[in-house]
């Protein structure tokens, strides 16, 4: 990995915590924050699959909208908790370590970029809000292309623009099917395996991965 010379990051489950909207309402939707966080995720990755797959492409926002609305009724939320969870949803908190890890490689003068399936709005707002917005060239959406991840489109994007070959580039993302993406695309994709899960089977074993994102230092 000693040729890299852009680290790019998936956003959402990479950089940000998806679950810190729902976990951020605890007190009023009680035990069930976190199953209910988890199904409104799954159900927001299939609505991108699916509406991919259906060439009926929506924004990111609508279809975290979209998504929401189910969920909350799975769990039987109080419809009045919508607004708040949605607004919550727009300033998600970073993981920990993120901060830290961004302004070092920063230093180290590599590129740094996100590739992410968020609206271009939503990730300037995302990172103005948590005070990043000083560390990255480029924020990518896949609104550029209107075709979410994992469809090579996606991943063109910042070959496209940095002219450079694709395993200059090192890509990370938490997400097993986006490691996989991006790796069958050709970049040196790092799993973040945060929470010791079980990879996929799609074609792509990635040959480095770390518990959070502090161990890509030592990598690159
Ligand atoms: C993103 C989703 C995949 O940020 O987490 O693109």
């Amino acid at each position: 990995m000693k040729n890299i010379k852009a680290i790019i990051f998936d956003a959402y489950g990479t950089l940000f915590d998806v679950n810190s909207a729902a976990e951020k309402c605890k007190d009023k939707i009680g035990d069930k924050w976190e199953p209910f966080a988890n199904f409104w995720r799954t159900t927001q990755l299939e609505y991108t699959w699916l509406r991919s797959l259906m060439k009926r492409h929506k924004d990111f926002w609508q279809i975290t909208e979209n998504s929401l609305d189910k969920s909350m009724i799975a769990f039987n939320i109080d419809p009045k908790m919508k607004g708040e969870l949605l607004n919550l949803y727009k300033v998600l908190s970073p993981f920990q370590e993120v901060p830290e890890t961004l302004k070092t490689l920063k230093e180290k003068k590599f590129k740094l970029a996100i590739l992410s399936n968020g609206t271009p709005s939503l990730l300037n707002e995302l990172v103005k809000s948590n005070n990043l917005n000083n560390l990255f060239d480029d924020l990518f959406s896949i609104e550029q292309v209107g075709i979410y991840k994992p469809s090579s489109k996606v991943y063109d994007i910042p070959i496209k623009k940095y002219q450079i070959e694709k395993n200059e580039i090192a890509f990370l993302s938490a997400n097993t099917w986006d490691v996989s993406g991006a790796g069958n695309y050709g970049y040196n994709a790092i799993w973040v395996n945060r929470n010791n899960n079980i990879f996929d089977n799609l074609d792509y074993e990635p040959q480095n991965q770390i518990k959070n994102l502090s161990g890509l230092i030592n990598l690159v």
